[in-house]
């Protein structure tokens, strides 16, 4: 190598570690009109008011929007009774993910998260110059134990999605409050509770209770999912005074568009909507789970709006083989070797005529003999 060409900007060589984030496919090649059931987004769409309120926006464009999206935190707050000034907002609970590790990962420090969680969190990590630590689990379902037995003197950060992303598995409440005890009070336990509108256990609670309470909780929401509002990029978090005022110092100032505040906030006044989105998901979650698993192939209970399918030794064909199969039918499910599981596809409940065609098309793949 010549000498000038190893004079150029280096990056950092954890930044260069990091495997990228594939999000999911969108269209298939040849196929028309495709179910895109890939990104776990609603199958209702967003609220009408959400979309009247994103177009009003339309004719300010040229104003820079309110940097502290108070119109937002302050619906959010009067919705979940929680203090404005501690919620933060972020573009995408992705975005508040990475602030947070900015903040409380250096060199050396431990960010801590299970087997087959999101891959926002060693994205994160790695990100902050941070070390990545995997936790086991148990059937695909995070393990307190196993969590606790890998946290060190060094561990600054927890990252538990619960329910979780890509398995759909939740962690009762009581097993929340099991970790945060077990964690030492220097380290901060973030609950990604990304799916929480959908899950219908009595045993479970998106934590906002710990975050309003222990100055080491933060949890996070989005509005991608159950709010359908994926294309405006809207997180939100909610914790202790201290964590809100250390992001707000690297937040950027405007990672909130106009449209997204006016949207989220229109959004969380239709409850009508948010319900419709609830009764959906409880509808199809249940037949979709039980018709695939008729069909001999292992689907992991699931509390959110996917469920995973397992293929391969356990189960009946080959995840890429079905994957090919359904995406050929205008189907497109999620490939999840990144996570960890290289069998399985998972499948974000879709409309009625999405979710009836998918466990036909399966149907016919497993008759195929290729099941
Ligand atoms: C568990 C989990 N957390 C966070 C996110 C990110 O959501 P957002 O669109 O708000 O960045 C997702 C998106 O799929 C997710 O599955």
């Amino acid at each position: 190598m010549s000498a000038a060409a190893l004079l150029r900007p280096e990056p950092r060589p954890e930044i260069l570690a990091i495997d990228a984030y594939v999000p999911g496919k969108s269209r298939v090649e040849g196929v028309a009109k495709a179910h895109k059931l890939s990104s776990n987004e609603s199958p209702l769409g967003p609220s009408p008011k959400a979309v009247e309120a994103y177009l009003a926006c339309a004719r300010s464009l040229a104003v820079y929007p309110d940097g502290s999206a108070r119109a937002l935190r302050e619906t959010l707050g009067r919705r979940f009774g929680l203090d404005p000034l501690r919620v933060l907002c972020g573009n995408g609970s992705d975005e508040i993910i990475a602030l947070l590790a900015q903040v409380f990962l250096r060199p050396g420090d431990e960010g801590l998260y299970s087997e087959h969680g999101f891959l926002a969190y060693p994205i994160a990590i790695r990100a902050a110059g941070a070390t990545p630590v995997v936790a086991k689990e148990r059937a695909r379902t995070a393990s307190v134990d196993a969590l606790l037995a890998r946290v060190s003197a060094r561990t600054r950060i927890v990252y538990l999605a619960n329910p979780n992303n890509p398995t759909g598995t939740y962690l009762p409440y009581s097993e929340i409050r099991r970790l945060h005890a077990g964690l030492p009070a220097e380290c901060l336990l973030v609950l990604d509770a990304a799916y929480a509108e959908y899950v219908t256990r009595n045993d479970y609670a998106a934590g906002i209770e710990l975050a309003a309470s222990c100055e080491n909780v933060v949890m996070t929401r989005t509005f991608s999912k159950i709010h359908g509002l994926a294309a405006l990029r809207i997180g939100w978090a909610y914790g202790p005074a201290h964590v809100a005022d250390a992001v707000n110092r690297i937040r950027p100032p405007f990672n909130l568009s106009a449209p997204a505040i006016a949207a989220g906030v229109a959004s969380l006044e239709d409850a009508a909507h948010i319900e419709a989105g609830i009764a959906h998901n409880a509808r199809w979650l249940p037949w979709l789970s039980q018709s695939i698993d008729e069909l001999g192939i292992g689907v992991t209970p699931s509390a959110a709006n996917f469920v995973l399918l397992e293929f391969g030794k356990n189960s009946v064909g080959d995840a890429a083989e079905a994957d090919a199969f359904l995406s050929a039918r205008g189907f497109i499910l999620r490939a999840v070797e990144a996570y960890g599981l290289p069998q399985f596809l998972r499948m974000t409940v879709g409309d009625e005529e999405a979710n009836r065609g998918v466990v036909a098309a399966l149907a016919d793949f497993v008759r195929s003999g290729r099941g």
